[in-house]
């Protein structure tokens, strides 16, 4: 039985930001062009302070963490394999961290989409105690005001120093970084887009044919003629850990909309508590309908990126598509939950599809990306040290 919708939508009201379009080098190819808001134009000696910034870990409580230690670049920037981040102290989160790569396209960001734009997002992760632990931006703002290449940087950019440097600047120049962590350039667009047809294997041209046909893939990770970001930016509940508070959902769905009342810190609540991290996009809007629903990523570079899933819990691309080919499970006697996407259902996929599916995905690695230390199911080694990795909790 599917439960009443609140009704009242907690979603506050979004600010109007006009966007334009990056104008310097063409995008690669597969991709389009990068959307780039106007009040934060991109400029070289800013993504030169946002890349310095990226990396700093004095921003972070105990001076080890920086953004790049869950999104690093030699991990096409994610931590992977780590099933949920760790942040300082070694605490771990609850959610698996996504790549940076290509997040310059989100129309939300994080897994239930509680931030609208990378400006926006940069500012959580600073004061989230799992994550860099600082209580407050003060020791960001203290480095930013003396350290001198800062001083000077911070003074070219913005013309700004001393306290007329704000968060907002910090912010402001770590997104523009971001909207440069960009690829494509794939196999797959190289096939697609760039009509060279030995660019796939033969294998995984028959694996796009279950992508965008038996296997109903595309229907969420879109796919269109110009180009491919792998996401309809919705959300969408699979099914994936929602039987941690499917048993009393109205109970835990009713606490925390009001905690959310009181003030509860929504981005702190997700990460530090498993039980609300489930609870998806619900958290976010109030509705029932988003209830363990999470924002469909984009699936470039996946090969390089495992495990998957906002929890982590998918642990190679074989298991994924095992899960799909189930209907949303990896074993056939488990139930399904009342408020899974009707999009997904069992597939009756042959072996031989679910392999070329699996080349087909592989397929999707930038160049820039393909040497990293993903897992290749080739590699036997690398997939038993990554079981060894995990938590046995989750
Ligand atoms: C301790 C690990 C950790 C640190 C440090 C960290 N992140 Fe993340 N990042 C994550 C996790 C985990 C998520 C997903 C959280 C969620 O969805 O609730 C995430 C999400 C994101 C996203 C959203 C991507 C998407 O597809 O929705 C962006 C962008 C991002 N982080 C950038 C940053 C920046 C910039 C910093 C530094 C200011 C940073 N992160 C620091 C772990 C981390
Ligand atoms: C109904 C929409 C929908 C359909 C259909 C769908 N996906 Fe997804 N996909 C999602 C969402 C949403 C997630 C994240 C779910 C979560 O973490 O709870 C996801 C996650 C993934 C991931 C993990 C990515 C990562 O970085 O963790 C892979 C790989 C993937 N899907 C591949 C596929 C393939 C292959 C198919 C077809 C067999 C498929 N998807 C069909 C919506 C969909």
């Amino acid at each position: 039985m599917k439960l009443k919708s609140y009704g009242i939508s907690l979603l506050a009201v979004a600010v109007a930001v006009s966007w334009a379009v990056a104008r310097e080098s063409s995008p690669p190819l597969g991709l389009p062009p990068v959307p780039v808001p106007v009040n934060n134009l991109q400029d070289n000696l800013k993504i030169q302070l946002g890349d310095k910034l990226f990396h700093d870990k004095r921003f972070s409580s105990d001076g080890t963490v920086s953004c790049a230690t869950c999104h690093a670049r030699a991990k096409a920037f994610t931590d992977s394999p780590l099933p949920v981040s760790e942040g300082v102290g070694k605490q771990k989160g609850t959610r698996n961290a996504p790549t940076v790569i290509n997040a310059a396209y989100n129309h939300s960001q994080f897994w239930d989409g509680r931030e609208p734009d990378l400006e926006s997002q940069s500012g959580q992760p600073l004061l989230n105690p799992v994550e860099h632990g600082l209580r407050d931006y003060t020791p960001i703002l203290n480095i930013v005001r003396t350290d001198p290449e800062y001083k000077k940087l911070f003074k070219q950019v913005f013309g700004k120093s001393g306290r007329e440097i704000t968060i907002e600047e910090v912010k402001k120049s770590i997104a523009s970084f971001e909207r440069t962590i960009i690829s494509g350039d794939s196999p797959f667009d190289r096939y697609y887009y760039g009509g060279d047809k030995k660019a796939m294997s033969e294998a995984a041209i028959r694996g796009l044919q279950v992508f965008v046909g038996q296997g109903r893939c595309v229907s969420c990770h879109t796919i269109t003629d110009t180009h491919a970001l792998f996401t309809d930016n919705r959300f969408h509940n699979l099914g994936i850990g929602f039987s941690l508070v499917d048993k009393d959902l109205k109970e835990m769905a009713s606490a925390f909309t009001d905690a959310r009342k009181k003030g509860t810190n929504v981005d702190i609540a997700v990460l530090t508590n498993k039980n609300t991290s489930e609870l998806g996009r619900f958290a976010i809007t109030g509705q029932w309908r988003d209830i363990g629903a999470f924002k469909t990523p984009g699936l470039r570079n996946v090969a390089v990126t495992a495990p998957y899933m906002h929890d982590g819990s998918l642990t190679t691309l074989d298991e994924v598509v095992e899960f799909y080919n189930l209907g949303g499970r990896l074993d056939e006697n488990e139930p399904i939950n009342n408020f899974q996407s009707g999009g997904i259902r069992p597939l009756n996929l042959s072996d031989e599809q679910k392999n070329d599916l699996v080349e087909f995905l592989q397929a999707l690695t930038s160049p820039e990306y393909k040497k990293q230390a993903g897992v290749s199911r080739l590699d036997p080694v690398t997939t038993t040290a990554i079981h060894a990795n995990r938590d046995p909790v989750l």
